[in-house]
Parts: C-alpha cells; structure tokens; sequence
C-alpha cells in the first residue's frame, strides 16, 4: 500500500551528468548513473505527484507516469529546469552537473596533425542550477520546496551542512560512500537546520521512498499540503 502522500504536487527532479562538448565529436562528461533520481523521480509519482524529470545522458528507462525531458549541457539543464520550476511545488537536484565547460566548443572536429601540438583546453564555470533555484522568488516565499544532494569523499557531514547553507536549501541529501556512482543501493544523510537523520543502506527505489516521504512531512509543515 502506497499512500498518495504527494496528491496535488508538482514535483521537478534532476538527474544524471551533464555532457559539455568540446567540439561536434567530443565532450566532457561523468559517472553518475542517474539511478538515484530516477527512483525518485518514480517515488514522487507513486506517491500521487505529477512529476517532471530532467534528465542529462543516462541508459535508463522513463519510469512510468513521469514526464521526461531529455538535455545535454548544464545550460540546457537549466533553461529545462526553470522553465518547468515555474509551476513545480518540489524541486529534487539530483544531476551531477559539470562544475565547467569548455569555454569555446569548436564548430568542426579538432583533427590531430601529426605536429604532436596537443590542444589546450580552457573553462568556464557552468551555472548552479540549484542555488539558481533555490534564490528565485518562488523558493523563497516557500512555493518551492527545495532539495539538493551532495557527494563528498570526505567529511560528509561538515560538508553537506555547508553545502545546505551555501546553496540556501532546507534540506541537503548526503550520499554515504563509498562511491554511489552506478550502484543499485544506497545510504543517505539527511541534513536539514533542526539536525540529521540518517537513511540506513538499502536499495535506491526504497530509499527514494522514504525521501518522498521525509519531505512530504516538511512541506505539509510549510503548509503546501
Ligand atoms: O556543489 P555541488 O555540485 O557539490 O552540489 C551538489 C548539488 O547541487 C546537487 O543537488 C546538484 O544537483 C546541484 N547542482 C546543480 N547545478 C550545479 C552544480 C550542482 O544543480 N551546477
């Protein structure tokens, strides 16, 4: 039995990397699996939410129910992302963004000449599509219910605490390592003003359930529900 917790809610998910080309052929990307928020992209709907998931490059299928949108770079995450934040009531940031790009993506392939010259390649920061979301009007007057997650090699609690503040969210999601990246399970950390609470090991989808949960309870406590 799975109570309709999110009846009413729009909920907006991330997820997956994010590609940033180098040129037509070539781009810099990462590991993330986009498993996490799938399942919870899965989880909100399951729960009664219409759910928005914008996804970077992954290999996983559209959970059922679920409006996918399909995007490359942190730019087109973000152009996705606000336009969709416009009428979301939750907002799960799950995508590992590229942190940079490359500052200019060449038109045609870069050929190798045989000079043995290697190009050099130089980068721009992406945009925060979190932060950038989390200081709109919306999240602020407590329309849109934020939620970032972070991925720490060390010191996870310090730094997932600093990473709430710097972000301006009300809850920040910390993976347990070791690295998550591709696994079907997982442990979570979440790090809110009133303390922490910790999501012992288990599979993705149940975790995600009882994430959905978590923040259902917060944002009927913010009078959405
Ligand atoms: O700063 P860091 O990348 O560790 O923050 C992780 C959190 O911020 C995740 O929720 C991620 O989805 C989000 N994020 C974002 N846009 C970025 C970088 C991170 O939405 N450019």
């Amino acid at each position: 039995f799975q109570p309709k917790l999110l009846l009413g809610q729009q909920v907006l998910v991330t997820a997956g990397p994010t590609y940033e080309a180098i040129d037509p052929v070539r781009g810099i990307t990462n590991l993330s699996s986009g498993k996490m928020g799938f399942a919870i992209a899965r989880a909100a709907h399951e729960a009664g939410a219409a759910v928005t998931l914008v996804a970077g490059p992954v290999h996983l299928p559209t959970p059922r129910g679920v409006h996918r949108v399909n995007v490359t770079s942190a730019q087109n995450m973000l152009a996705a992302a606000v336009d969709y934040a416009q009428k979301a009531t939750i907002f799960v940031a799950t995508a590992a963004v590229a942190d940079w790009r490359p500052a200019l993506a060449a038109e045609q392939k870069i050929k190798k000449d045989g000079s043995g010259v290697v190009p050099t390649l130089s980068f721009v920061e992406n945009p925060d599509i979190l932060a950038t979301l989390a200081q709109s009007l919306r999240a602020q007057s407590g329309d849109l219910f934020c939620v970032g997650f972070a991925a720490e090699s060390q010191d996870l609690l310090a730094n997932a605490q600093a990473k709430r503040l710097r972000k301006g969210v009300p809850l920040l999601v910390g993976n347990i390592g070791p690295a998550t990246f591709g696994q079907d399970d997982n442990a979570l950390l979440l790090v809110q003003a009133s303390g922490v609470q910790e999501l012992a090991r288990e599979s993705k989808i149940n975790l995600a359930r009882k994430l959905i949960a978590h923040i259902s309870i917060k944002t009927r406590a913010r009078g959405q529900n």
